[in-house]
């Protein structure tokens, strides 16, 4: 059974309560927050995430795709999230960063994009609670799915297992029903699906799906 977190990024964001309530047989839930300088796109900061967090008793984990994370970890913890994950790319000092996020009281990861190689992991892994493994560029919902990804999974997940480490896998873009088990034969706890499950015909029968993958 793999973890489904819905991305809310694809959510109707004027009645944000009701479409976390939609989800309601998901695992957790995925909040991406975006700050126009990481990556091109602006999306939710603190407030938001204080303002779901009574709609919800699920695990919320907050994707950082913002430069210089450490500087809203407090802030994201304080409002309620259980894991909060930032980006090796965007962090200076990514062992302070997790320090910061254990420090906060949060549940800590690191996320890499599609082209950063899982060494940046070398010394830090022991640490981490979650490895978010981007199968997209980080941005945008609803981009296809860069399966060259898939081996740098594999990779990390053999370390992860050969540690005996309890890490997990998070994966992130471009996860639909049809191709979810390529995900988890990768090595994926976690399937993150925004547009795919936002967008499916029945989203309890999508979350289904992915759980089964
Ligand atoms: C992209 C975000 C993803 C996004 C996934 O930067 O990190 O979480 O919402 O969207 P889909 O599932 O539509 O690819
Ligand atoms: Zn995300």
């Amino acid at each position: 059974m793999a973890i489904v977190a819905p991305s809310i990024l694809s959510a109707d964001f004027s009645r944000l309560g009701e479409e976390i309530d939609s989800v309601s047989a998901a695992d957790w839930v995925h909040v991406d927050v975006m700050d126009g300088r990481f990556v091109p796109n602006i999306t939710i900061g603190p407030l938001v995430v204080r303002a779901i967090r009574p709609h919800t008793d699920k695990f919320m984990d907050c994707h950082l795709m913002i430069e210089d994370p450490d500087r809203y970890v407090a802030d994201f913890a304080n409002a309620g999230a259980d894991l909060i994950c930032v980006h090796a790319e965007a962090s200076h000092h990514l062992d302070r960063s997790i320090q910061a996020i254990k420090q906060a009281g949060a549940q800590a990861g690191v996320a890499l994009n599609p082209h950063t190689p899982e060494s940046v992991l070398d010394y830090v892994l022991e640490e981490l609670d979650l490895v978010l493994v981007m199968t997209v560029n980080p941005g945008f919902g609803g981009q296809s799915l860069i399966e060259r990804v898939f081996p740098k999974m594999e990779r990390i997940r053999k370390r992860i297992d050969a540690l005996g480490l309890s890490t997990l896998i998070q994966a992130d873009g471009g996860i639909k029903t049809h191709n979810a088990s390529d995900f988890t034969s990768a090595g994926a706890h976690v399937l993150v699906s925004g547009s795919g499950v936002f967008n499916a015909p029945d989203r309890t029968a999508a979350i289904r799906a992915l759980q089964q993958a």
